[in-house]
């Protein structure tokens, strides 16, 4: 039988959203305006892509997709508190998120900063505790906790939301530099997303190397993606559009064009496919999620 992709992503989507939503509304979740604000951006939806690549890698090694879980949840977190810092208005000045008014319109940029700082560190609580509760080995749960600080850190993601707005209003910048920007800001937390799956699924070193390369490539791919959704008026992102002219953001397509853009964007998904030829049909999942993103875009 033919895999279906859309339905493997809609089953892992709506299994992420129900664990994050037990994880913000239950007893140990107190009613202040500071989670209302927590509650308000991580629960209003996304595509719960870098979790679903997280579980989806630890069944390309044959671990058990579940242990995954709490883990997938706190990168989802890490994820979403980088949206609403990236969204402020001393970063992109942006008035909508999955399908909402941003979080500092609606609760202040004071609650929308502590927000951020609340889900960056109660991730990494999640990481130990819920890590530890799901059976994961304490070397493993250390490795973890130093790939995911990486790729979020000074060497990853921070590093590249620095180097976009360095890049802002400057004219001039090479496809090499803004590629490097897309891999850090983007890309490092697809990475740690695949490598952690595969750490929990008890991978090689060698697979997680492989896993790294395809998450590279395909997280490269992503940013071009959401740098052409960002031109597209007619594409459904939940996002106000054209913010990256009106913020005179150094972007793939603004420098190489929307044609050259896609085909580099295409170029980037068949590497991420062929990084998996190793692989058996445990990785289809992850295989179909690349050809997936690429088909879209
Ligand atoms: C948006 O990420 C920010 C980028 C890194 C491009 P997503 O497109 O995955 O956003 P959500 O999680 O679905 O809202
Ligand atoms: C996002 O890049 C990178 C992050 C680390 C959040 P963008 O600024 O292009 O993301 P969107 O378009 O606002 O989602
Ligand atoms: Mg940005
Ligand atoms: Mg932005
Ligand atoms: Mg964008």
């Amino acid at each position: 039988m033919e895999f279906d992709i859309k339905s493997y992503i809609a089953r892992n989507r709506a299994e992420i959203d129900e664990a994050l939503d037990s994880l913000v509304r239950g007893p140990d979740s107190p009613p202040t305006r500071l989670m209302e604000a927590v509650r308000y951006s991580l629960l209003a939806g996304g595509k719960r892509l870098r979790p679903i690549l997280m579980l989806a890698a630890c069944e390309a090694v044959g671990g058990d997709r579940r242990r995954a879980i709490p883990v997938a949840c706190a990168l989802e977190m890490i994820h979403t508190y980088s949206l609403i810092h990236d969204d402020l208005p001393s970063m992109d000045d942006d008035p909508l998120r999955r399908g909402l008014p941003t979080s500092h319109v609606v609760f202040g940029e004071a609650t929308a900063i502590l927000a951020g700082d609340a889900l960056l560190t109660d991730a990494f609580r999640l990481v130990a505790a819920g890590g530890r509760a799901a059976g994961i080995d304490s070397a493993v749960i250390c490795d973890i906790i130093e790939d995911m600080s990486a790729a979020a850190g000074s060497r990853g993601m921070i590093e590249g939301q620095a180097l976009d707005l360095a890049l802002e209003g400057r004219r001039g910048a090479s496809l090499s530099e803004i590629e490097s920007m897309h891999s850090l800001k983007t890309g490092a937390l697809m990475r740690t997303a695949v490598t952690t799956g595969a750490r929990i699924g008890g991978a090689s070193d060698g697979e997680i190397s492989a896993l790294a390369s395809y998450a590279v490539a395909l997280g490269l791919a992503f940013q071009i993606r959401d740098d052409l959704l960002d031109l597209d008026a007619a594409s459904d992102t939940g996002k106000a559009k054209g913010n990256d002219a009106r913020r005179g953001k150094s972007t793939y397509p603004g420098l190489a064009g929307v044609d050259e853009s896609r085909r580099r964007m295409t170029g980037l998904i068949h590497e991420a496919v062929a990084r998996l030829s190793g692989f058996d049909e445990r990785a289809e999942p992850l295989r179909q999620i690349a050809i997936y993103l690429g088909g879209e875009g």
